[in-house]
């Protein structure tokens, strides 16, 4: 059982101590669903403890994979290419990376299955992924506009070229994994560059895949291999802390074994042209995934704007961003970030409404936000809407606020993070 987390957040002065991350919640997708069609038993060290990944699991098993958990350890024994038809729906929770990436391997069996969501789930659009998979030749229905639940009808698909017209890493893994299942190639043209945890692990399952700038090929019926491994912390719950850290000129963390692949590690530049000392050492690399330990120091906060290819590659540290923006000098703009507004909730509309709630001035735009700097925050009583981000987010931004801040809905940490308000509780210095 998980600790209530805490839900009111009391100023601090800095933040220090050091920390370890559970594994990365892209990766631990990935290397699970992956793990599932490859032959032999694949054993993950430091899996995601969230309950996105836990949702992840729980599928697999209902496609009658074998999964044994221990602490923060699993091990999958793959059934090779050919799941079993489930006899539910099969519920992913609140985790879109799960009803996206998964669909991509229904697509390829030769059974039909439901997937369902919660409510925020429920809500978020599925067509980018349905237009694609129904070119290469599944069947699936959804509600109107494309919105879940999903019903996938497998059968026999054909390798595409395809153009993706959003800039998403869950579409383009979506896509390489029906590939597998395809006859000849599946090609995918993405519009600007996207996380390559997908590409990174195919390869270390053993698949052999072609890149020519942002195109990535993968021909059909190749055979997964179990892979052995340890997932490197995630850099996307390392930035809450990075960013703490970075509101208190004093602050010293270190956060060992974090993420560092080049396509989320955008976060580090940033915080530097933000004006927090940030050092790495003993960088290493397994499967292709780097990590190393992050030593942050707290210092003034300059502002900055984030706009193109940095906001894809920054779309899910943007909340906590924004939530320190007003502590800036300069404040802080973001720009082309329209797919915020469709993500566990309306990210742009809830960090507008909570920044107001705690006294900030804001302008909200249709693909971004505008927050000027220099402002003081007060406490205030935050609606997370059920976002785990945005409730971490606003965690931070009450460290600096004067007075108490109470998050409504705290408890949605737990789709990515369960631990997150003790660790934060044990680096907080007051
Ligand atoms: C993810 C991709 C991003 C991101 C999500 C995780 C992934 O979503 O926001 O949290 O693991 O591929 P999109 O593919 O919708 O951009």
């Amino acid at each position: 059982m998980n600790s209530i987390p805490l839900t009111v957040i009391r100023p601090a002065r800095n933040i220090s101590g050091s920390l370890r991350l559970p594994g990365d919640k892209s990766i631990s997708h990935r290397y699970a669903m992956l793990a599932a069609i490859a032959e032999g038993d694949t054993r993950l060290e430091n899996f995601s403890t969230g309950a996105d990944c836990a949702s992840t699991l729980a599928c697999v098993k209902a496609l009658d994979v074998e999964v044994e958990r221990s602490e923060n350890s699993i091990v999958v024994h793959g059934r090779g290419p050919k799941l079993q038809a489930p006899t539910a729906p099969l519920d992913c929770g609140n985790s879109g990376s799960t009803m996206r990436m998964l669909s991509g391997i229904l697509a390829g069996q030769g059974f039909s299955s439901e997937l369902t969501g919660d409510e925020s789930l429920s809500r978020r659009p599925m067509a980018r992924i349905i237009a694609p998979l129904e070119i290469m030749g599944a069947k699936i229905t959804a509600r109107s506009g494309g919105r879940p639940p999903l019903q996938v009808t497998g059968g026999k698909l054909t390798g595409i070229r395809y153009n993706m017209p959003v800039a998403s890493a869950q579409v383009k893994s979506c896509l390489l994994f029906a590939g597998l299942f395809a006859a000849g190639e599946t090609a995918v043209v993405e519009p600007i560059r996207t996380r390559d945890h997908s590409e990174l692990a195919l390869r270390a399952f053993g698949a052999e895949l072609k890149q020519l700038g942002n195109e990535v090929r993968i021909a059909g019926g190749q055979q997964l291999r179990a892979i052995e491994a340890m997932v490197p912390g995630d850099i996307s719950s390392g930035a809450f802390f990075l960013c703490a850290a970075g509101l208190f000129p004093g602050s010293q963390l270190v956060i060992e074994d974090l993420l560092m692949n080049p396509t989320r590690a955008r976060l580090l530049d940033v915080l530097i042209l933000m004006g927090i000392g940030i050092s790495v050492t003993q960088i290493r690399e397994q499967h292709g995934e780097l990590r190393g330990t992050v030593k942050v120091e707290g210092r003034d906060l300059k502002g900055i704007t984030i706009a193109g290819a940095d906001t894809a590659a920054l779309i899910d540290e943007i909340p906590v961003l924004a939530a320190i923006a007003p502590y800036t000098t300069g404040g802080v703009e973001i720009r082309d970030a329209r797919e915020l507004r469709v993500k566990e909730s309306d990210r742009i509309a809830a960090i507008a409404a909570n920044l107001r709630a705690m006294g900030a001035q804001v302008e909200e735009r249709d693909d971004g936000l505008k927050i000027p700097g220099n402002q003081k925050l007060r406490g205030a009583e935050i609606d997370s809407l059920g976002d785990h981000r945005i409730a971490m987010a606003f965690a931070v931004a009450a460290l600096r606020a004067e007075g108490e801040t109470r998050i409504r809905g705290a408890e949605a940490a737990v789709v990515s993070y369960p631990g997150f308000f003790n660790a934060l509780e044990r680096v907080a210095q007051r």
